[in-house]
């Protein structure tokens, strides 16, 4: 598989320092509107942080997508100990969601991904192509803080400062793909998840 495909500066954090920083994955879950029987693609699930508490939250309508096979594996595994499981894992670019998903979503999750993707509106028309009219799309981001402000366990963390976007800059390639904007959801100390639906056009 080609390293390009890869969307910079994406790479998943130890987890060490990321369960610090993210010590109740679920409650956040929820706060982004995810509610028990929703289908939901975890899209760029990494090591399954989310995938997992997620998982449990839906009663397993889970779809998780990842580039890396190694990502998936640690996923699998993370599910496999929650005692939970998930209806596919798919390794694939999410950049080709749009023919990915066999039925259709209610909520698409990326978090901590989107700042490195470079083309953020068409990554988002694959999102809308596998939600259902009124889904809801959350993409959870760094703050744009200084990275020197961002400290976990002692060290500045995540995405370079410059790469860090604000909400309102997400607005601004997500619309265009056919969404609306929702909400704000703040998720101290760092993040922030906005959160969009689709445009009821089928
Ligand atoms: C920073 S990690 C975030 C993982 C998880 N969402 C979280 O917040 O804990 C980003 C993930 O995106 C995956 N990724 C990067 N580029 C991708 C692409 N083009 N298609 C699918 N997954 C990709 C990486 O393999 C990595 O697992």
């Amino acid at each position: 598989m080609p390293s390009e495909d890869f969307f910079p500066a994406t790479a998943m954090p130890d987890s060490d320092w990321w369960s610090a920083l993210w010590p109740d994955p679920e409650g956040a879950l929820r706060a982004l509107g995810i509610e028990p029987q929703m289908t939901v693609v975890d899209l760029c699930c990494g090591d399954g942080h989310f995938t997992a508490p997620l998982a449990r939250l839906v009663g397993g309508r889970v779809y998780g997508v990842d580039l890396d096979p190694a990502m998936l594996d640690k996923a699998r595994a993370a599910v496999g100990r929650a005692g939970v499981a998930v209806r596919q894992w798919i390794r694939a670019d999410a950049m080709d969601l749009a023919g990915l998903i066999p039925e259709k979503a209610d909520f698409v999750l990326i978090a901590n991904t989107f700042h490195g993707v470079p083309d953020q509106t068409g990554l988002s028309s694959g999102v809308a192509a596998v939600l259902k009219p009124g889904g809801a799309f959350a993409i959870v981001n760094w703050h744009p803080l200084p990275r020197e402000k961002t400290v976990v366990l002692g060290a500045p963390r995540g995405p370079k400062t410059e790469m860090r976007m604000a909400p309102e800059a997400v607005r601004a390639v997500v619309e265009p793909a056919g969404f609306e904007w929702q909400r704000l959801v703040e998720l101290p100390p760092y993040h922030y998840g906005a959160v969009f639906h689709r445009i009821e056009s089928d």
